[in-house]
């Protein structure tokens, strides 16, 4: 076993050019573990919730109590703690903060510290982040597929398009070079679709392509030929998923379609997307109801789900309870792993395994707000949880991902 000794929080800032919180976590031999929080946009109401500081500076976003919470009662209450035990070193943490989200310390401090433990312990095996996951959690390892988002919507492109993502899957592929091989492909036939009709509007939050389409399904239509255009035969090697995100446009069942200026009951948003199941090859889908809609939840998934994966994100947050009871009202079966939604890994990883005991699947995702941190590659891997969600196929703070995958590869 080897002890923390000190634990420091500073400022760093995300994609958005937002501030957010980093972890050096220090062991007593000098072995250093370091993470960053992620923030998401498209929120669920059950999450942990971030600490912001609020007033004018910085438009509210700064973390100044969020980092003196991780200098003062955090490292206090870690220092002497075994790094290489997470559950004691997160139960530690939640002993600060009995609140449901973390208001207390928030979840920006808590979710940057604890990966930060998980780091150093990695570091001082030493042996990656990946491998010490499999190793810890009993795991067996193996490279997730990515899944890639070719437009961005809703919360992430001025709510332009309704849906949130419009993303391609390589279940296809050979091997995860091919996989990155074809999403090239794909993205830059569906930028130049865009280019040529005049309905690019710029790059959304994630990378993707912002589009100013007509319709909803205006998306789909332009995926499918840039799937084919990219010279492949849409659901065969590569298929589509979506993130509906359906909270951001939805709720009490009734959904507004601002784009179609149409509005959708419940049923009516079933009915609407099981057509487009009929229509397009689209393998997963996420959040198709909003997130206070889980009789619409689970009569989509009585519906579809012998065909179709039903993940649960702004539903489910990350949060095993939610998920176990999702599994017995026969709602979703599949769940988005966030650990900023959770909070720390140990709940995360709760998560995780209350989802594989269920059969379930489960999708190791980042958040739209993130950073240069690799940790959600190494988690997937480690986990050999199968899949893994990071935006599109531009930008550093998503390429580090993918890029971290090869070489993990490699390894
Ligand atoms: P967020 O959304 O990170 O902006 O919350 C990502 C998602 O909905 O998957
Ligand atoms: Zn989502």
């Amino acid at each position: 076993m080897t002890a923390i000794d000190r634990i420091t929080a500073r400022r760093v800032w995300d994609s958005r050019g937002r501030p957010t919180v980093e972890v050096d976590v220090t062991l007593e031999n000098g072995v250093l573990g370091r993470a960053i929080a992620p923030a998401g946009a498209s929120r669920g109401t059950r999450e942990a919730v971030d600490l912001r500081d609020g007033g004018g500076h910085l438009r509210g976003q700064n973390v100044q109590s969020a980092l003196d919470n991780v200098n003062g009662p955090i490292a206090a209450a870690l220092r002497g703690h075994d790094a290489s035990d997470q559950r004691a070193a997160d139960d530690a943490i939640l002993a600060l903060d009995p609140s449901p989200l973390k208001e207390t310390l928030g979840g920006n401090a808590t979710v940057a510290t604890s990966l930060a433990v998980l780091h150093a312990a990695a570091a001082d095996a030493p042996r990656p982040l990946w491998q010490h996951v499999a190793e810890t959690t009993g795991t067996t390892p193996s490279l997730p597929l990515p899944e890639i988002q070719i437009f961005g919507g809703g919360a992430h492109a001025g709510r332009r398009v309704d849906i949130q993502d419009f993303m391609i899957m390589v279940p296809g592929a050979s091997c995860f070079d091919e996989v990155m091989e074809i999403t090239s492909a794909v993205y830059f036939a569906a930028g130049d679709i865009l280019k040529s009709k005049g309905k690019l509007a710029g790059v959304a939050d994630e990378g993707g392509w912002w589009p100013m389409f007509d319709s909803n399904e205006e998306a789909l239509e332009t995926l499918m030929r840039a799937i084919e255009i990219a010279g492949e035969t849409p659901g065969k090697r590569v298929v589509i998923s979506l993130d509906i995100a359906a909270s951001e446009f939805g709720g009490a069942g009734c959904y507004r379609l601002a784009l179609e200026n149409r509005q959708l009951d419940s049923d009516g948003m079933i009915e609407m997307l099981g057509g487009w199941l009929e229509a397009y090859p689209i393998a997963s889908i996420e959040d198709p109801l909003a997130e206070d809609d889980v009789p619409g939840a689970i009569e989509f998934t009585r519906r579809f789900g012998d065909r179709v994966q039903i993940i649960g994100d702004d539903y489910l947050v990350t949060n095993a309870d939610l998920v176990r009871e999702a599994q017995v009202a026969g709602a979703c079966n599949a769940v988005l792993i966030k650990v900023n939604q959770a909070g720390t890994v140990s709940e995360s990883l709760e998560t995780f395994h209350a989802a594989r005991a269920e059969g379930w699947g489960a999708i190791v995702s980042a958040r739209s707000g993130e950073t240069e941190d690799v940790s959600i590659s190494h988690l997937a891997t480690g986990l050999g949880a199968g899949q893994l969600k990071v935006g599109s196929f531009t930008r550093s703070e998503r390429m580090i991902k993918w890029n971290e995958c090869l070489r993990i590869q490699d390894a």
